[in-house]
């Protein structure tokens, strides 16, 4: 496991191009897999700034989201489909085709998410797999309990987790309370992984992931310090306790 620290934000954001930027450069079809919430935004607009202005070329590359919303209409503002679009798709070379994007409104769902982990794997496994973390150590939207699930499927958020994401809705009460994600096992067989968190309010998240020396599926982020290519990248102040 490799861990580095950033000053703040805007070098962690730098310091996980940096490393994606080089993974493409030594595969040009790089499987991406990508993550929403405001952690990799500054990782976003550093890749698309060095396509502007070096010219990185997405063309060849393929991504699969970890998880959406259930239920939300891909339009929707805070779609994961939306937000994929706004902060990163739009401004870069990539294929529409090789997008892929948990979609939230699957008719079947079953047979849905044994699809999407099955078309994962018959692009060969993601290469390089960005993750934040919530609060509660969830990871994508797979929240603490007592069991979790391998493959993609449907999860109900908790309470924390609406909580916390409620910040981008008109009120608590419009955020969905369900989801589909990728699950541990899927996520856990990516060639690579970097986990990313910043600032203060993950400070004691990290010293749980990182100094508490357990795996537990009360915290489901401590799976992945079993993975043998994880790449933990902080800033200080998400450093501050560990
Ligand atoms: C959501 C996403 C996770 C993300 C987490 C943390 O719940 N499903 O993939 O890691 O939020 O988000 P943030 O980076 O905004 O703290």
């Amino acid at each position: 496991m490799k861990i580095f620290i950033e000053k703040n934000y805007t070098d962690l954001s730098k310091r996980v191009a940096d490393i994606i930027e080089s993974e493409m450069k030594e595969k040009s079809n790089l499987v991406l897999g990508l993550a929403t919430g405001s952690t990799p935004i500054g990782t976003y607009e550093e890749l698309i700034k060095r396509h502007k202005e070096e010219g990185l070329d997405f063309s060849k590359i393929t991504t699969f989201n970890l998880d959406e919303y259930l239920g939300i209409p891909h339009d929707h503002v805070n779609s994961y489909h939306y937000f994929m679009e706004e902060n990163f798709f739009k401004s870069i070379n990539i294929d529409n085709d090789k997008i892929n994007i948990p979609n939230g409104n699957p008719e079947n769902a079953e047979e849905y998410c044994k699809a999407y982990d099955e078309k994962i794997e018959n692009q060969g496994g993601i290469d390089v797999q960005i993750l934040g973390i919530g609060e509660n150590g969830h990871i994508a939207f797979n929240e603490p309990d007592d069991k979790l699930y391998l493959g993609t499927h449907v999860t109900d958020l908790t309470e924390s987790t609406i909580k916390a994401n409620s910040r981008f809705f008109d009120s608590i009460d419009d955020v969905p309370k369900k989801a589909i994600t990728m699950g541990l096992g899927s996520i856990m067989k990516s060639k690579k992984i970097l986990l990313l968190a910043s600032g203060k309010n993950k400070a004691n998240t990290i010293k749980k992931l990182l100094k508490d020396g357990v795996v537990s599926t009360h915290n489901p982020a401590s799976l992945l310090l079993l993975h043998p290519d994880v790449t933990i990248i902080l800033d200080e102040e998400a450093a501050e306790e560990y």
